[in-house]
C-alpha cells in the first residue's frame, strides 16, 4: 500500500500559510484492499507528539481537520497510517511549517518615497554560515526578494492580488544555501502592481490602495552562535532601479544602464489591511517554449510566432549596441499577416529595454502579457529565435484531468480550455490576460469553477479568492462587487450585486465541496453564502438595485448586435440565482448543524421558487420568457413544473435558431440538459457559432465570444475581443461529466461515490478521461470498436461509482477496473 498526495489545507507542504484549523488529506493506492478500515495521524513538532488521533475508523481521506494549537514560525511533522479492509498497512511522513502568525514584528514597514520601483537594500554580517534560515516579507504593490544577488525564491508577483485595504499577505521563504559567513546583502525591488497606477477601467493613475512602494521583511538565521534577526529599518537604502516605468496593462520600461539617484527609506505606515500569512499558492514560470517561427508580415514588421495563446513573457538575449531601444509589443492575432492589438483597447502591453551593451537576457518583473505574436522593434535582422523563449506563467495549481478522444477538433478545444484556465489562473481568477482588464471577474469565475475544478486541483487557489470576496462582502454589506478584488478607486464607487456574478459566493464553494468533499471549505465559506444571500434578501427589487450583465454576450438578440446582455429577462435570472444561492446556502447550512441558518435559507428557497413559477410559467407549465438560456436554467435547476415540456422547448429554440444562442449564463449547463445525441450535435457543430468554429479559425485559447474573429482571421466589430477568455471553455465540465461521465453526488462528494454514466457517440470515436480526485485516478474509456462498444471504469481505493451504461445496466462498481462490453445493435 502506498500513501501519497499528502497535504494540509490542500497545499503540499506548505511554509508560511494561513493554516487556521489544519485539515488533512492523502490519497492510497497500489493495495489489495477497497477501504480504509482504520487510519492513525499523528503530528510532532521537533520530537513532541502533539496529537494522536489513535487508531480509528472515520478519518476522511478528503480532509480531516484537528483542532491544532499551532505556534508562529514553527516546523511540524504529520504521519499518516492506514489500515486496508485486507489487512494490509501503509503510512507517510510529511511537513509543515507557519509563518509568523499573530506574533508581532520586529521588521519595520519601508518605503523610498516618491521614488517609484525602487530597490531596497541593506548589508549584514553573520558570523558563520546559517544551519537554517527564513525570511518572512512582503511589499505593496509587488516586490521581488534577492539575497547576494540570487532570487530568494522562483515565486512571482508576490505578493500576490488581494484587497490590500484589508489584508496583506506575508510570504515565508527558506533561505538555504544563500546566505553565507560574512557580508550579506538583501535586496527587495519594488513596483506598483495592482496598487497604485492605472488599473481597472482608468485611464489614468487615479487606482491605488496606497500611493507609494514599501515592503516589510524580518531575516531569521539560525547560525551556531545563536539566532540572528535582521530586518527592515529605517538603516536601509533605497536606490532607482532600472525599471523606469512598470504597469500592468503597459508593461515595463528598463535602462539597465541607467543613473539613478539613492537615498536612505523612510519608516511608513501604509493604509492598507493587517499582515497575514498568505493563502496565495504559488504563481511561477510553469514552463518554457521556444518560438515556433519568425515572421516577416506584409507591412516588413519582424514578428515571433509562439504557436500558443499564452500568458506571461518572452525572456530575450540583448545583442543590441549600448544606447538601442528595444521594443516588444504582445498580441494575440495577425490580422491580413500583420501584427495586431486591436483588441487590448488602451493597453500598451509592451516591453522596452535600453541596451546597455553587456549582452544580458532581458525580461519583465511586474507585468504580464496574454500573447501569441510579439513584434520586435530595434532588433537586428534577421532574428535568431534561440535568442528568445516564451515563459508560462500561472498559479501553479496541479492538474488533475485530462481527456483524449478519436476527434480531433475536440481534443484541440479541451486544450484550448486548459491553457485558457493557465493564462487565467494567475492568483486572481482573470476574465482575461491581455487588454485593460484582466480582474477577477466573479461571474466568469463562478461559470468555470466546475470546469477549473475537473482540470486542476484547485481548492488552494479558490479558498484564497473566496477569503477575498468575503473581505470585500464585509466592506459592502454582504454584497459581492463585480470584480475581486475589487480595489479601491477613487473616480468610481463601489459596484456589485449582479445577478449571475454575485452568485459566486454560493455557487464556488458549492462547487469545491462537490469536487473535494472537504467540509472545512464549505464551513470557511458559509460566511460568503450567508452574507450574499441576506443582501439579495434584503433588495426589494433587485432586478433594478444595480447593474446586471446577465445572459452576457448571447446571441438572442440578432435584431440588436451590439448588445452585450441578452435576451433572458433579468427579473428571472434574478429568481432562478436567488433560489440556487438559498437552496446551497440551506444545504451547507444543514452540513455544518447550523439549523436556522439552513430553515431560512430553505424557507427563501421555497419562496423564490413559488415566485419563479408563479410569474414565470403559464397555468399549464409553459415557460414564458422564450430563451434557451431560460429553459436551460429551468431545467437545470428544476425550477421547470414540466421538465419534458422545457426540454422540448429548448430543443424547439436552437432548431429554429439552427444554433445555440447561450450567453455566460446559459452555456456552462446547454448540454447537459439536452438528450445526448442533441448535445454531440451542437458540440461537433463547426460552423459559427460553436465551440469548434474557433478551433476551425486556429484558436489555441477559449474566446471571449463566439464571434471574436471573423472568417477572414480578422476581430469582429463587436469591440472588446479576447482570444483568451474562459467563460465558455465551462463546456469541458460536461466533457468530464457526461461524455466521459463522470459526475460527483452531493451525498458523497469529492468522488466518495460518484455517478458514472458516459455518453459516448460514434463521431467521438473514443474518449479516455482520467481524472485525479480526492481518492485518487478515476479513468473513464469508451470506445467504438467494430463489434460493437467497450467501456471501462477504474475506480480508486475509498471510492464508489453508482454505473450507469449505455445499454441500461445499472451496477455499483467499487475499486478496481470494470470492464464492459456492449455488442452492436444492442443499444
Ligand atoms: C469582462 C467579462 C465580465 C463582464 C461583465 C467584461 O468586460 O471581460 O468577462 O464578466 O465584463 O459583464
Amino acid at each position: 500500500m502506498h500513501l501519497t498526495h499528502l497535504r494540509v489545507n490542500h497545499l503540499e507542504q506548505p511554509l508560511g500559510y494561513n493554516l487556521m484549523n489544519p485539515c488533512f488529506s492523502w490519497i492510497v493506492s497500489d493495495t489489495k484492499s477497497a477501504v480504509q478500515e482504520n487510519a492513525s495521524l499523528r503530528v510532532y513538532c521537533a520530537d513532541d507528539c502533539i496529537y494522536d488521533t489513535g487508531i480509528v475508523p472515520g478519518l476522511d481521506q478528503r480532509g480531516t481537520e484537528l483542532p491544532l494549537q499551532l505556534e508562529p514560525r514553527k516546523k511540524y511533522r504529520w504521519q499518516i497510517g492506514v489500515w486496508g479492509d485486507q489487512g494490509d498497512y501503509g503510512e507517510a511522513e510529511a511537513c509543515f511549517e507557519t509563518g509568523k502568525m499573530s506574533e508581532p514584528w520586529t521588521g519595520k514597514w519601508i518605503t523610498a518615497g516618491e521614488e517609484r520601483n525602487a530597490i531596497l537594500s541593506r548589508e549584514f554580517f553573520l558570523a558563520s554560515s546559517p544551519v537554517s534560515a527564513r525570511v518572512y516579507i512582503t511589499g505593496i504593490g509587488l516586490y521581488r526578494l534577492f539575497i547576494n544577488g540570487k532570487p530568494a525564491s522562483d515565486e512571482l508577483l508576490t505578493p500576490g492580488l488581494n484587497a490590500y485595504d484589508r489584508w496583506v499577505q506575508v510570504q515565508t521563504f527558506d533561505l538555504e544555501g544563500l546566505l553565507q559567513k560574512g557580508e550579506n546583502r538583501m535586496e527587495i525591488w519594488l513596483a506598483g502592481g495592482i496598487s497604485r497606477g492605472r488599473f481597472s477601467f482608468t485611464k489614468n493613475e487615479d487606482y491605488e490602495y496606497c500611493p507609494y512602494d514599501c515592503a516589510i521583511a524580518e531575516l531569521h538565521a539560525e547560525t551556531a552562535e545563536g539566532e540572528v534577526i535582521f530586518g527592515t529599518d529605517e538603516s536601509w537604502r533605497w536606490d532607482s532601479s532600472p525599471i523606469v516605468e512598470s504597469s500592468i496593462y503597459d508593461g515595463e520600461v528598463w535602462d539597465p544602464g541607467r543613473k539613478g539617484k539613492s537615498g536612505t527609506v523612510q519608516l511608513c505606515s501604509p493604509p492598507t489591511g493587517p499582515l497575514r500569512d498568505r493563502l496565495s499558492p504559488p504563481v511561477r514560470v510553469l514552463m518554457e517554449r521556444k518560438p515556433l517561427q519568425v515572421i516577416t508580415t506584409p507591412r516588413g514588421e519582424t514578428v515571433l510566432d509562439m504557436g500558443q495563446n499564452m500568458v506571461g513573457w518572452l525572456r530575450f538575449r540583448d545583442r543590441a549596441p549600448q544606447g538601442r531601444i528595444l521594443r516588444l509589443q504582445y498580441g494575440e492575432q495577425l490580422e491580413k499577416g500583420c501584427f495586431s492589438r486591436a483588441n487590448l483597447r488602451t493597453a500598451k502591453a509592451a516591453f522596452e529595454w535600453k541596451s546597455d551593451g553587456a549582452g544580458r537576457w532581458a525580461q519583465p518583473f511586474f507585468t504580464w502579457f496574454g500573447f501569441r505574436y510579439v513584434l520586435l522593434e530595434g532588433f537586428d535582422v534577421p532574428v535568431d529565435p534561440e535568442d528568445f523563449t516564451g515563459c508560462v506563467v500561472s498559479s501553479a495549481l496541479e492538474e488533475t484531468g485530462s481527456i483524449t478522444t478519436g476527434h480531433e477538433g475536440l481534443n484541440r478545444l479541451i486544450e484550448n480550455v486548459r491553457w485558457s484556465q493557465r493564462g487565467n489562473f494567475l492568483d486572481v481568477p482573470t476574465d482575461c490576460p491581455q487588454r485593460d482588464e484582466r480582474e477577477g471577474w466573479t461571474g466568469d469565475a463562478q461559470v468555470f469553477a466546475d470546469t477549473a475544478c475537473y482540470q486542476m486541483d484547485c481548492a488552494a487557489f479558490f479558498t484564497k479568492y473566496l477569503a477575498d470576496m468575503l473581505e470585500e462582502q464585509q466592506k459592502a454589506g454582504g454584497c459581492v462587487p463585480y470584480v475581486v478584488p475589487f480595489a479601491r478607486n477613487r473616480s468610481r464607487g463601489f459596484e456589485g450585486g449582479a445577478v449571475g456574478w454575485g452568485d459566486a459566493a454560493s455557487v464556488i464553494p458549492w462547487t469545491l465541496w462537490q469536487h473535494y468533499g472537504d467540509l472545512s471549505l464549505l464551513r470557511r465559506q458559509l460566511p460568503n453564502m450567508r452574507e450574499w444571500m441576506e443582501w439579495v434578501a434584503a433588495q426589494d427589487d433587485w432586478p433594478k438595485a444595480c447593474r446586471h450583465f446577465g445572459d452576457w454576450l448571447a446571441l438572442d438578440r440578432p435584431e440588436e448586435p451590439k448588445e452585450r446582455v441578452g435576451k433572458t429577462d433579468i427579473g428571472f435570472l434574478c429568481l432562478c440565482y436567488a433560489w440556487l444561492t438559498a437552496k446551497r446556502t440551506a444545504q451547507a447550512a444543514e452540513l455544518l448543524g447550523e439549523k436556522d441558518l439552513a430553515q431560512r435559507a430553505n424557507a427563501l428557497a421555497a419562496c423564490y421558487r413559488n415566485k419563479a413559477q408563479k410569474t414565470w410559467f403559464s397555468g399549464d407549465g409553459e415557460l414564458l420568457c422564450r430563451t434557451q438560456t431560460a429553459c436551460v436554467l429551468a431545467l437545470h435547476l428544476r425550477l421547470a413544473p414540466d421538465l419534458d415540456r422545457t426540454r422540448e422547448l429548448l430543443r424547439a429554440l436552437i432548431r429554429e435558431a439552427g444554433h445555440l444562442t447561450t450567453g455566460f449564463l446559459g452555456t456552462p449547463w446547454l448540454l447537459a440538459e439536452l438528450p445526448s445525441r442533441d448535445a454531440w450535435d451542437l458540440l461537433l457543430r463547426e460552423e459559427y457559432p460553436s465551440w469548434l468554429y474557433e478551433v476551425k479559425l486556429g484558436a489555441t485559447t477559449i474566446w471571449e465570444r463566439w464571434n471574436s474573429l471573423t472568417p477572414d482571421g480578422c476581430f469582429s466589430e463587436t469591440g472588446m475581443n479576447s482570444l483568451n477568455h474562459y467563460a465558455y471553455g465551462s463546456v469541458a465540465a460536461w466533457l468530464y461529466g457526461y461524455m466521459s461521465g463522470i459526475r460527483s453526488l452531493d451525498d458523497a462528494p469529492g468522488f466518495r461515490r460518484f455517478r458514472w454514466e458516459p455518453l459516448p457517440d460514434p463521431r467521438g470515436g473514443f474518449a479516455k478521461c482520467s481524472l485525479r480526485s480526492p481518492f485518487g485516478e478515476i479513468r473513464s474509456e469508451w470506445q467504438f470498436e467494430e463489434t460493437g462498444l467497450s467501456l471501462q471504469l477504474t475506480v480508486p481505493f475509498g471510492s464508489e461509482a453508482e454505473a450507469q451504461l449505455p445499454d441500461g445496466r445499472q451496477m455499483l462498481l467499487g475499486p478496481g477496473v470494470h470492464s464492459f462490453h456492449i455488442p452492436s445493435g444492442a443499444r
